[in-house]
């Protein structure tokens, strides 16, 4: 795995860890790939759609991590949890983006996040349609083989600058920005801004699964996370699967509190 040099906090395990998680959404992408002809779609009490492809993405990753790792705990949006001892949470999307999977677009992705002693440790975020692969440890992230780096696109002059909102962000928010994108997918809009591709991302509210793989890409990218409100994101508050009281905003350090005041709540 090019660009990881082993460090007293990350152990040879953890490397060969982060490779493994890595084959596996691999694996898993190409299962979800082909099953895009053949799906079932059930709606969730949220009225946000469920395939059969989200419940085997989910089972595949399941059954390898407890396989390979068996005292690991496992959170899955899906609901397949295993409640163990260990210092490591696996928090798992098996789909992120389950509407834009449906309708052929190709912005979504299947996302591990792992937190280790409860605090986001490594994780990796994979764009099977796009063949992007967002990984990181500790303060290392990766975009393919890529190291990922503090923002060259902090700029809000810049001309290419976005920033990417979900769906309804027309309907909650004045937001005086020139260029906003929505493409279906939170991780996918968190793993741009870490990548230095959006200049800030704005979410709904979410869960753990839906960020923690982003984390270590955040550290390397020193993109911070605030709670719209302005109030500190703690991770750690998300851990029992409860989903955060508020949307979140993501933006290099240096911006953020300049973009958190570009957008007003309606
Ligand atoms: C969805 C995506 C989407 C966000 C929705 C989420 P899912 O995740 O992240 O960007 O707007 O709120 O539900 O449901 O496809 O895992
Ligand atoms: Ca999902
Ligand atoms: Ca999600």
């Amino acid at each position: 795995m090019a660009g990881i040099i082993a460090t007293q906090t990350q152990q040879p395990w953890e490397i060969d860890m982060l490779r493994l998680a890595q084959d596996w959404l691999r694996e898993a992408g190409e299962f979800a790939l082909a099953q895009r002809q053949s799906l079932n779609t059930e709606y969730k009490e949220d009225h946000s759609p469920v395939t059969n492809v989200d419940k085997g993405v989910e089972s595949m990753l399941v059954k390898h991590i407890s396989q390979s790792y068996p005292d690991h705990q496992i959170l899955s949006e899906e609901g397949s949890n295993q409640n163990n001892n260990g210092d490591i949470l696996w928090a798992i999307d098996p789909i992120d983006g389950t509407r834009g999977y449906i309708s052929g677009l190709p912005a979504w992705g299947i996302s591990a996040g792992i937190l280790k002693q409860g605090k986001a440790y490594a994780g990796c975020f994979f764009m099977p349609a796009i063949g992007e692969m967002y990984w990181g440890i500790d303060n290392k992230g990766f975009f393919n083989e890529q190291p990922i780096l503090p923002s060259k696109n902090a700029n809000p002059d810049n001309p290419m600058a976005f920033i990417a909102v979900p769906s309804n962000a027309h309907t909650h928010y004045e937001i005086s920005f020139r260029r906003l994108r929505s493409l279906g997918s939170t991780s996918a809009h968190l793993a741009y801004v870490a990548r230095g591709v959006a200049m800030a991302a704005v979410t709904r509210p979410l869960y753990i699964w839906d960020i923690a793989a982003t984390l270590p890409l955040f550290r390397a990218a020193e993109v911070g996370l605030v709670y719209l409100s302005g109030k500190h994101f703690n991770p750690q508050e998300l851990l029992d699967g409860s989903r955060s009281k508020e949307p979140l905003l993501a933006a290099p350090l240096e911006i953020i509190e300049l973009v958190r005041k570009m957008i007003k709540p309606k």
